[in-house]
């Protein structure tokens, strides 16, 4: 009897040789592979860090996510995906669902685990997040001691200077939604100095940014992410090449 399953794979955000042990061998088990692409035919982030290890026969699935601003309309794009995925459940196929960085953190994974009846196994494997990968691979520690830490998505509405008051440590991810407001708001907060922003972690068109003064909101890629550590990041430049 064919027994399905359906996989959640965190893929790292961009240097293959962040992919698991544990998410390689998943890769051995599937029939299907799904891939989100936030615009149809875009290609998928996930799937050039990942197709060195995925089967030669395996099927590949892109389905698209758009990030459109109606919160109904994304709520049936959801849906609609979540629907093709349990076809293929429902046909005894095991189907991994590919993530960027970590499954559990802002992906549209979650948005398919919603619509599963629980019936059918689930099993979730961790990836590397863009924050993790950024924090190590420049050698700058994300928490010490006592300190806190926090993650913010940045959207249209986000009150930058009360986030930075609230932790030692941001991660603000989503960057390029918002920049202006959030540089603004670490220059009111004197912790312009304070920060490394990272586009394309771990690709070959990575860029590090220490000072935020003379980028263009334009030119920002999505995949940027921004840590602020208040407590001041000079002592560790000296390990960032
Ligand atoms: C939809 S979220 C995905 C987060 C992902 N699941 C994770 O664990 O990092 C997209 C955001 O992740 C961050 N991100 C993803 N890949 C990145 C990369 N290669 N470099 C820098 N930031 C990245 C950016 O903040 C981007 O706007």
């Amino acid at each position: 009897m064919l027994e399905s399953k359906f996989y959640g794979i965190g893929v790292g955000v961009g240097d293959p040789d962040m992919l698991t042990l544990k998410a390689i061998k998943a890769f051995k088990e599937l029939d299907v592979v799904v891939l989100p692409e936030a615009k149809k035919a875009e290609g998928s982030t996930a799937y050039e860090i990942a197709k060195e290890y995925l089967k030669e026969n395996v099927e590949l699935l892109f389905i698209e996510f758009p990030m459109v601003k109606c919160v109904e309309a994304r709520k049936g794009f959801r849906k609609e995906n979540a629907d093709k995925i349990i076809k293929y459940l429902e046909a005894g196929k095991k189907v991994g669902f590919l993530t960027i960085g970590d499954p559990m953190t802002y992906s549209t994974y979650v948005y398919i685990l919603e619509h599963l009846d629980g019936e059918i196994p689930v099993e979730t494997i961790p990836g590397i997040s863009s924050f993790s990968d950024m924090s190590s691979r420049f050698n700058l520690p994300l928490v010490m001691g006592e300190e806190s830490l926090k993650v913010v998505s940045l959207n249209g509405e986000t009150n930058i200077v009360e986030e930075i008051n609230s932790a030692d440590n941001i991660v603000f991810m989503k960057v390029s939604r918002n920049f202006d407001v959030l540089r603004d708001g670490l220059e009111k907060t004197g912790n312009l100095e304070n920060v490394i922003m990272v586009s394309n972690c771990g690709k070959e068109t990575q860029e590090i940014n220490f000072d935020l003064t003379k980028i263009n909101k334009e030119d920002i890629p999505y995949f940027t992410t921004l840590i602020l550590k208040k407590g001041g990041i000079n002592q560790w430049k000296k390990f960032i090449s």
